[in-house]
């Protein structure tokens, strides 16, 4: 997958594991979630190898629009009305929180990353009483936000909302400074990870990793028992293009109506992304869509590049940052970041550091893997459990191409030339290679 942060920066390759090896703390996956739980951990003295699949940030860190924002779509209305107004206060303190600590993080390292502070604007060209009962949750919970029909789009909205003081930067540019930090394992695949009396043994095909604590931060963890991360969380697959001739943004923005926008400038280009649906689902061309909107919006732009992002989305839109599971204490988990991997991933970072050193973190509960929010779990619950039957049932049957991991029925992408499982979101390339995960192997293997 080639993008405008990948085309721009190359990160030096690393060696695979040389043979056994024992430490403190072993994080799986070498995204920006994986890699700033390292180095915090590193900087609280423990010994932490990162342990990547393929390379570092070639998954959904390249994918990304890199928003650094506490800005989710229309979250603190939902949350507040769902699990309550300390919790859609907590949940707006760590994001706000994380973006001061890249700010800080940046500065005090002199990391050349495009860093740019900015606000954050979501806008609807239907509806506004959304919007201003959305500003109103958000200056409940604690941020400054702005309502008002002025955007710097070409297009007139009903309504937008800004939070200033958020920011924006080049992923890869920030992944490689702080990753250089660390010691890395690429193309290092954990298969199992295991419980013993005092240790967790990670195997690899190149030796075992001996550690105390293990940290999943791999996108989507792929055991199955404990934790049943395949009962509570999906992939949704977004598309992006790179435009060049068409408009510079100040500001960052994302529409929430149906088939809203996103757009974020990235020096001279523009990035707009959208038609966004669950990985799996056979969608009507995006590509040619996006193509057709940016071509109506902009005339003159030119397509640089195009590529899409997949996201775990969580039951009830809350990120699973903390315990793996109760019957698994030294095993912890970043996942289901939703479309918002960059504050999520400093939030994983900061609380897994508290949890992995025995401090408390005010966050814990409201990140819980283990949480139980019925009220604002039971629409998502209901929909992937009906995804999820169908997509195994569907597998029934010898003529079916079907999903090494649990055996859904793969459905084909013509848009990326990807076999693509709706119940977790697993990808195979055309020649059935695995993409993603949670699958752990190749279509055809033995
Ligand atoms: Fe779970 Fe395919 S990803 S069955």
């Amino acid at each position: 997958m080639k993008t405008i942060w990948n085309e721009s920066v190359v990160i030096p390759a690393r060696n695979h594991l040389p043979g056994n090896l024992t430490v403190d703390t072993a994080v799986i996956g070498g995204g920006l979630a994986g890699i700033l739980t390292a180095y915090y951990l590193s900087q609280a003295g423990k010994q932490t190898v990162v342990l990547e699949a393929d390379r570092i940030g070639s998954g959904q860190t390249s994918g990304t629009t890199a928003k650094i924002t506490s800005q989710h779509g229309l979250i603190y209305e939902r949350l507040q009305n769902t699990i309550g107004k300390k919790e859609a206060r907590l949940y707006a303190s760590a994001n706000q929180k994380a973006i001061l600590e890249y700010e800080r993080l940046i500065r005090a390292r002199s990391i050349f990353c495009d860093f740019k502070k900015c606000s954050a604007c979501l806008y609807s060209v239907s509806d506004s009483a959304c919007l201003q009962r959305e500003s109103k949750a958000a200056m409940e919970a604690g941020i400054l936000s702005q309502f008002s029909k002025e955007t710097e789009l070409p297009f007139s909205v009903k309504g937008a909302i800004h939070f200033p003081n958020q920011a924006q930067f080049h992923p890869l540019k920030f992944l490689e400074a702080v990753s250089s930090l660390l010691t890395i394992y690429e193309k290092t695949p954990v298969r199992t990870v295991k419980q013993d009396k005092h240790q967790q043994i990670l195997s690899t095909p190149y030796g075992n990793v001996f550690a105390k604590d293990v940290v999943f931060a791999c996108h989507y963890p792929f055991p199955l028992i404990p934790g049943y991360y395949f009962l509570k969380m999906y992939q949704k697959r977004s598309y992006v293009l790179a435009l060049s001739n068409a408009q510079t943004l100040k500001d960052m923005y994302l529409g929430i109506d149906k088939n809203g926008l996103s757009f974020r400038s990235a020096k001279d280009l523009l990035l707009v992304g959208g038609y966004g649906h669950r990985t799996g689902k056979s969608v009507q061309n995006p590509y040619q869509a996006l193509r057709r909107t940016s071509h109506f919006l902009y005339p003159s732009s030119k397509i640089q590049g195009h590529w899409s992002a997949q996201d775990c989305i969580t039951l009830d839109h809350i990120p699973y940052i903390g315990r793996f599971s109760s019957q698994s204490p030294h095993w912890y988990v970043a996942t289901g970041f939703q479309k918002w991997g960059m504050t999520s991933s400093m939030i994983s970072a900061h609380l897994l550091t508290d949890l992995i050193c025995g401090h408390s973190s005010v966050y814990e509960n409201l990140f819980s893997p283990m949480r139980h929010h019925v009220r604002a779990s039971a629409m998502e619950f209901l929909t992937h459990a009906m995804e999820s039957g169908k997509g195994l049932l569907s597998g029934i049957g010898p003529q079916n191409l079907r999903c090494p991991h649990l055996g859904c029925k793969l459905v084909w992408n013509p848009s990326e030339n990807t076999w693509e499982c709706p119940c977790h979101g697993s990808r195979f390339d055309c020649q059935g290679h695995l993409k993603n995960g949670p699958a752990q192997k190749n279509l055809f293997s033995s």
